[in-house]
């Protein structure tokens, strides 16, 4: 089964734009934007019209292969090397937005020697490739993920790690959708995801279309869903795992791992295993992005809901340290403390 359409971000039919979701404007209206400017493919990101870190990473190789059309032969590296380092610097937490331009950036290096148009096409085949790889992984995590879990059990969710966050499936919400189409009944409590309501916006969205009949609640209600025993597991994503097995995700992970170890209710994250990066040893050394106050004060409500001068701390993510983590999932299995990566 597929949720949408299409897939977040897919080429256009005559292959010289990128066509996404602009996610900003979910649930109200699905708005299908084509993009071929390298500015509008940055702002995407930073806006979050793109997000979820495997999207990004999906958009992230489509932008270089469009890029390449129009850029002259014999810029083809300086102009797209440019590019490269331009659109990474949108968001610094995911590492799936690094991952994805290194292997462009690699596959640019080696085609030096071939004549423009085969390299254009080399990165196009290369764009697909990672795109279709996502899908196979985050069906093989949602396979995982649903051994986790039985018929009728509540499971907390945060921000959105569906199909609109990867292609398909998702990550932490593939084992729900899976059980969707399987017929097996879950009941997902999302939560909203304060302050971008990623949680509201999209999750409640995909799982009403997936049939799941999600119970959507404030983050500051899971440990009263906790503490009732309403909730038999949590499931998140990440975007970014280190080596000793921190994960960083959408703020607010921390505060639901913290609440579901005092509850021993299980706390589960999912993410292909291109999330791991073995160069950061520990969650220290994963930044954090910090985003404008005004997405806590205003941005989604009619009126300012704070004074206006009120200084904020709008950090986007935060870490989980390993040891309040029950397993990971990745489309290679399960796996439980310790974690060495
Ligand atoms: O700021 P966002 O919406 O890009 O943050 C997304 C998340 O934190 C997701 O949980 C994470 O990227 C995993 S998505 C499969």
């Amino acid at each position: 089964m597929q949720y949408f359409d299409t897939d977040p971000v897919r080429l256009s039919a005559d292959g010289r734009s990128i066509i996404i979701i602009d996610q900003r404007s979910l649930p109200n209206e699905v708005v299908y934007t084509g993009l071929t400017e390298a500015k509008a493919m940055y702002d995407a990101i930073k806006t979050l019209a793109v997000r979820g870190a495997p999207c990004i990473g999906i958009f992230a190789a489509y932008c270089v292969y469009v890029r390449s059309l129009y850029t002259p032969d014999e810029q083809l590296d300086k102009a797209l090397g440019e590019f490269c380092e331009y659109l990474d610097s949108s968001r610094p937490t995911a590492v799936n937005l690094s991952w994805a331009l290194g292997i462009m950036r690699e596959q640019l290096g080696a085609s030096q020697a071939l004549p423009a148009d085969s390299r254009r096409e080399l990165l196009k085949q290369k764009a697909i490739q990672i795109h279709q790889s996502d899908i196979d992984t985050c069906r093989r995590i949602a396979e995982y993920g649903l051994s986790l879990v039985k018929e009728g059990d509540g499971i907390i969710t945060h921000c959105n790690a569906g199909a609109l966050a990867t292609s398909r499936l998702g990550t932490g919400l593939g084992p729900l959708l899976l059980a969707a189409e399987r017929g097996i009944k879950l009941r997902p409590y999302v939560d909203e995801t304060r302050p971008l309501l990623q949680g509201a916006r999209l999750t409640a969205f995909e799982l009403e279309r997936a049939g799941l009949a999600p119970t959507l609640i404030c983050d500051n209600m899971a440990a009263y869903v906790m503490s009732r025993g309403l909730a038999q597991a949590v499931f998140i994503g990440a975007d970014r795992i280190a080596a000793n097995g921190d994960i960083a995700n959408k703020i607010g992970s921390l505060s639901l791992a913290v609440n579901a170890k005092h509850f021993g209710v299980p706390f589960y994250v999912f993410a292909p295993g291109s999330t791991i990066d073995r160069s950061c040893k520990c969650g220290a050394d994963i930044e954090i992005e910090q985003r404008d106050g005004n997405e806590i004060k205003s941005l989604y409500f009619a009126r300012p809901i704070a004074p206006e001068g009120v200084a904020c701390l709008n950090p986007a993510f935060d870490v989980v340290p390993a040891e309040l983590i029950t397993a990971m999932i990745t489309e290679d299995g399960i796996f439980r403390a310790p974690f060495e990566f």
